[in-house]
């Protein structure tokens, strides 16, 4: 891309003077390419979502390995001038409420800029305030781009009354600005503070010579200005698959297998009595979820792998069977007990220890991998508006459990994913509630019965909510 690679060699042409030859010149202006920090700049009036897109962006990027962070104007101006201003500070011919805002947003830009030049700086700033205006926008973009840093703008636009009624009520009730206030008050008071941006609102056009992302009404339309590079395209890919309707997502292992009693890895063995037990509870808490509430099933999907297919089998209607929901592979050491790596391959057991994340078996995958692999699975989930039960592995579901919750790369391998156990994920404004439903699948119980005619009353548990 023209203007990209330019500043990109441009920025090389200083240390060319150095002596580097014309090919090491071309493979530092390639690197300073790929590593090239980027900005998201939020445009939008008050209550169109920025600050929860701003927020998904942020846990999306982590979780795929680029270090990222929200710089909200909000909150340093609630630190720095305090919260629970009144309508009037935003006012535009608030002289004094204008300058304490300008000063507050030029602090979170320079923030910003700092965290992501320092020596372990981040990749991705996301700078999460109004930029409503043009002059603005331009001041921040030639700020950014003076540290060669690319900037993509993403504007969410919002006509339509209703939506915004929610987003005040879903949103800004809760807010430390209205801490005090009643609920009538705080919404005709944020109304008002709607109307003093209106009054100088001007939307992102195309002859601001800037790449764009613009989201009208929750994307109803969608428009992109000018998107390339890798980063701004895998931005604007997440962007357009966002939705923000609340629903549930389902996340659970497959029931027992032969190889979880063994204790070996990976492979493709069926279930155990146990594990087919836990297929009818399964089947039995998603009728209670939906069925016998007079709802649809949700969709399901699974790996390709036997264990998980026969686990929703006892689910009425059609499953999707994904390979990116396969569960690790752990290549040479496949079919292997983690007792059998230690004792025979002691180099694969140290190494992983060290580093688990990162360790990629011999001939197989290692977590990094795993995430990267899910990563249409994620986009699809949320382009998905309905229900959906997910029946995988454990690192497949320990990698989606840590999109839905912020959780650091690092920590993904360590998280404790239950066999027999249903995950509820509900999606909600900032965040995503948590139940978890334990089944206990005793099976010296139906040692002696076809799983079938194992008795299925008080098989639901009561939620444990996290
Ligand atoms: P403010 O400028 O006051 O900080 P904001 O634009 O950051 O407001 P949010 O606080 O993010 O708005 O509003 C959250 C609400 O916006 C949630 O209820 C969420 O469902 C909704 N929302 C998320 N994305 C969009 C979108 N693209 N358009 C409209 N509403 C959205
Ligand atoms: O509701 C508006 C708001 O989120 C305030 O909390 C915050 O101070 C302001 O936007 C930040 O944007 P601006 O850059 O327009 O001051």
């Amino acid at each position: 891309p023209a203007t990209a690679a330019s500043a990109a060699i441009g920025s090389v042409a200083v240390t060319a003077t150095n002596g580097l030859s014309a090919a090491e010149q071309a493979m530092q202006s390639m690197a300073a390419f790929s590593t090239r920090k980027v900005v998201v700049v939020m445009v939008g009036l008050p209550a169109r979502g920025k600050t929860h897109t701003a927020k998904s962006l942020e846990r999306y990027l982590n979780w795929l390995g680029f270090m990222t962070k929200v710089f909200n104007v909000g909150a340093l101006r609630r630190e720095l001038v305090g919260a629970e201003q009144k309508a009037d500070f935003f006012d535009p011919h608030n002289a004094e409420g204008a300058a304490a805002r300008k000063r507050v947003a030029a602090l979170t830009l320079e923030r910003m800029i700092e965290w992501l030049l320092a020596d372990s700086g981040g990749r991705v700033g996301i700078y999460d305030a109004t930029n409503t205006t043009r002059e603005r926008r331009k001041a921040v973009r030639i700020r950014l781009e003076t540290e060669n840093i690319r900037v993509l703008f993403f504007e969410s636009m919002c006509t339509d009354e209703a939506i915004v009624n929610r987003n005040i009520l879903q949103t800004k009730l809760f807010s430390p600005d209205y801490a005090h206030a009643s609920a009538e008050d705080a919404v005709a008071d944020f109304k008002r503070r709607i109307a003093h941006y209106e009054e100088v609102y001007e939307t992102l056009d195309a002859d601001e010579d800037c790449a764009y992302i613009k989201s009208v009404n929750v994307s109803s339309q969608l428009i992109l200005n000018d998107i390339q590079g890798y980063l701004p395209g895998k931005i604007a890919a997440f962007l357009l698959s966002a939705n923000i309707s609340p629903r549930c997502l389902y996340l659970s292992r497959h029931g027992e297998s032969e190889w979880n009693r063994s204790g070996q890895l990976g492979g493709d063995p069926p279930l155990t009595t146990r594990g087919r037990i836990y297929s009818i509870r399964l089947a039995e808490f998603m009728a209670s979820e939906f069925t016998n509430k007079g709802k649809d099933l949700p969709l399901v999907w699974t790996s390709q792998l036997q264990r998980t297919r026969q686990t929703a089998s006892s689910i009425p209607g059609m499953t999707i069977c994904w390979r990116a929901l396969n569960e690790i592979d752990a290549g040479m050491c496949e079919g292997m007990t983690y007792k059998q790596i230690e004792q025979t391959r002691p180099d694969i057991h140290e190494a992983r220890k060290r580093d688990k994340l990162r360790f990629r078996y011999p001939g197989g995958e290692s977590y990094v991998d795993v995430i990267h692999r899910l990563e249409p699975v994620i986009l699809e989930i949320e382009r998905t508006q309905e229900p959906l039960l997910i029946v995988a592995h454990n690192a497949i579901i320990r990698s989606i459990f840590a999109y839905y919750y912020g959780i650091e790369q690092s920590k993904v391998p360590h998280i404790d994913i239950d066999l027999h156990t249903v995950y509820k994920l509900t999606t909600q404004a900032y965040g995503c509630k948590l139940e978890k439903f334990s089944f206990d699948v005793d099976g010296s119980e139906y040692n002696n019965k076809t799983p079938e005619a194992s008795p299925r009353a008080a098989s639901v548990p009561s939620p444990v909510i996290l």
